[in-house]
């Protein structure tokens, strides 16, 4: 049901012109040959699509920004010359409209300046869908996101702008994409003179998507006194 209040993601084209991005990356794109990446990326696929043809009222949520959010400007000036324009473009309409978050209870010091994600879909909305999680992280320029792994959610990273890499293992640009299988451990570093922006995408059971329980593999000394 429909309320005066709460548009429907029909009746909010720049949410779903963004959806429709996301949709034609997950749809058109190539696996690279890669059985499993195939897989996740049908999952998503499936899943927005039954989210889109549910046409779910939008859920409220403050918008909020962090420090890294500086950066998005220059983030999506380069997007809007590379591979994922469409992307740049789209999400620069909601641009102010986004709720930037860490998700991780303890927050490194250092990390909190240069790091921050929004979500665009999922549980807890603005546009919901219970299985199924899309959003943006954004990194500043030299930014190392520690080491750590998801449990029971499989994620996929899509480069909107800037360069990284993963475990030390290549320099992916625009329109690269990258799967994290559950568990496995990453840890990402960005180029040293723009900030990263990337699309990604998480599939899991809901319980799991609804409380991720995200934490940094890095050990830390328990506190004393
Ligand atoms: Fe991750």
């Amino acid at each position: 049901m429909t309320s005066p209040t709460a548009p429907c993601l029909k009746d909010s084209p720049n949410w779903l012109y963004l959806l429709r991005e996301f949709d034609a990356l997950y749809r058109h794109g190539s696996a690279g040959g890669s059985a499993a990446i195939r897989a996740h990326r049908k999952r998503v696929r499936d899943r927005l699509s039954a989210v889109m043809t549910q046409n779910p009222d939008l859920v409220a949520r403050d918008n909020a920004a962090k420090p890294v959010t500086a950066h998005l400007p220059r983030a999506l000036d380069l997007g809007e010359r590379a591979a994922m324009q469409g992307m740049a473009r789209a999400l620069r309409e909601v641009k102010e409209d986004l709720t930037w978050e860490y998700g991780y209870e303890r927050m490194p010091k250092a990390l909190s300046r240069k790091y921050a994600y929004c979500e665009i879909l999922g549980p807890k909305g603005p546009v919901q869908c219970a299985d199924l999680i899309l959003g943006f992280v954004l990194f500043a320029p030299g930014t190392t996101y520690p080491q750590h792994s998801h449990q029971e959610i499989e994620e996929s990273y899509i480069s909107v702008s800037g360069a990284w890499s993963e475990n030390n293992a290549a320099v992916f640009a625009p329109g690269s994409l990258i799967l994290n299988r559950s568990g496995d451990e990453h840890r990402i570093t960005t180029g040293d003179l723009d900030p990263c922006l990337l699309a990604y995408a998480w599939t899991g059971p809901p319980e799991r998507l609804q409380n991720p329980d995200m934490k940094l593999t890095a050990k830390r000394k328990p506190k004393t006194g």
